[in-house]
């Protein structure tokens, strides 16, 4: 594997961590019935974000990425970031979330894995 390869599959871990951070915090939340957005929701759109933006970068490969499926992806994680932003406002006012928009970051979230791993 050579040196940029390498980098590459660092930059995935990351961008894993990223979605395992967000869909996780998501989870905890659901499954518990709280139905809060947290901190950490943010930390891991981040880290998803920050490392997705450098993987559209073509370092590392033999192949031509798809910028289509990038672009969706990009516009959907700005969607989700929109969402926690609303969201948390709500939360400080009204001291909840809007259902539809707790249930909305879940679904993105693994809409846009669902098309990381699935169009090609
Ligand atoms: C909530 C947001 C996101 C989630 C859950 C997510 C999820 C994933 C997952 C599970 C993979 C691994 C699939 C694979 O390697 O085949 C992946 C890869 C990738 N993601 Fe994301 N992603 C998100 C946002 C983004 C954004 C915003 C971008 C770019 C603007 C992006 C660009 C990429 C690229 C280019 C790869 C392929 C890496 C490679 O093959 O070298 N992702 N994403």
């Amino acid at each position: 594997m050579s040196g940029m390869e390498i980098l590459r599959h660092i930059v995935v871990f990351i961008h894993l961590i990223g979605f395992a951070v967000l869909f996780g915090a998501w989870l905890v939340e659901a499954v518990a019935r709280r139905m809060r957005f947290t901190p950490l929701m943010n930390w891991g759109l981040l880290i998803a974000g920050v490392a997705g933006i450098v993987l559209a970068a073509p370092f590392g490969v033999s192949y031509e990425l798809n910028y289509a499926k990038i672009g969706v992806k990009l516009v959907v994680l700005l969607v989700i970031g929109a969402l926690l932003g609303i969201g948390m406002g709500r939360q400080r006012k009204n001291g909840s979330v809007p259902p539809a928009l707790f249930w909305s970051v879940g679904v993105l979230t693994l809409l846009n894995a669902g098309i990381a791993v699935l169009w090609r």
